[in-house]
């Protein structure tokens, strides 16, 4: 079954649709970008990367979910097999971000999920939008769906660390570990916002 997957999914048409859809959400992203920066006098995105989820990676999410490994389940079920992570310098520039993407009448924002307001349990902040991509491709139209997470610098150097040492991995079972990650989390969430209010200050200048 994995095989079938492996051989569906590592086509360079399925490669070069997703790779396409993220292009066109990537060149979004600098226009708004180049547009927020204009407005507010300075950098808001600090970087941006995009990655097409890998077979295997595909494949465990699938068990993970209870749904058939097969080509049709990834494509119906997963939200992710493209993704755009967006990191912006301060916190409330995730939400001018986001309101910038919904703001697209090219893009359609299919799903959100914001854990800066409602953090996860483990401590992750982001938000998460969902769009769907019109391809067009021999006179048949697709939407595709790419995932756009969006995050403050420290948020981001939160969720790296804890990608590295926790996140879908055994560490959490060692005492202390989740509860620890959770209480940094915590803590640089708090520069964070104190970053922002220093910001705020010095622009009222
Ligand atoms: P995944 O199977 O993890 O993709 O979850 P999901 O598709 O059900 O959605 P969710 O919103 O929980 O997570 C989507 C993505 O957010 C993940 O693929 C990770 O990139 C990121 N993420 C979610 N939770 C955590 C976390 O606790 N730590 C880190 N480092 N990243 C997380
Ligand atoms: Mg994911």
């Amino acid at each position: 079954m994995e095989d079938k997957l492996k051989e569906r999914i590592e086509t360079p048409m399925v490669q070069l649709t997703y790779a396409y859809a993220m292009d066109v959400v990537q060149a979004k992203l600098r226009m708004i970008n180049a547009d927020l920066t204009e407005q507010f006098s300075r950098q808001v995105i600090r970087s941006m990367s995009a990655r097409i989820k890998k077979t295997d990676s595909i494949a465990k999410k699938l068990v993970r979910k209870g749904r058939e490994v097969t080509f049709e389940a990834a494509v119906d079920t997963l939200n992710d097999i493209a993704g755009i992570r967006v990191v912006c310098y301060f916190c409330d520039d995730i939400y001018q971000v986001a309101d910038a993407v919904r703001a697209q009448k090219d893009l359609k924002v299919l799903k959100e999920k914001d854990y800066v307001k409602q953090p996860k349990k483990s401590g992750y902040q982001s938000v998460h939008l969902i769009v769907g991509v019109p391809v067009t491709y021999k006179g048949q139209t697709k939407e595709v769906r790419v995932e756009i997470q969006i995050r403050s610098f420290a948020m981001d150097y939160w969720a790296e660390l804890d990608n590295q040492m926790c996140y879908k991995k055994s560490a959490g079972q060692i005492e202390n570990v989740e509860r620890k990650i959770k209480a940094y989390s915590d803590v640089i969430a708090k520069v964070d916002n104190q970053m922002l209010e220093l910001r705020r200050r010095i622009e009222k200048m």
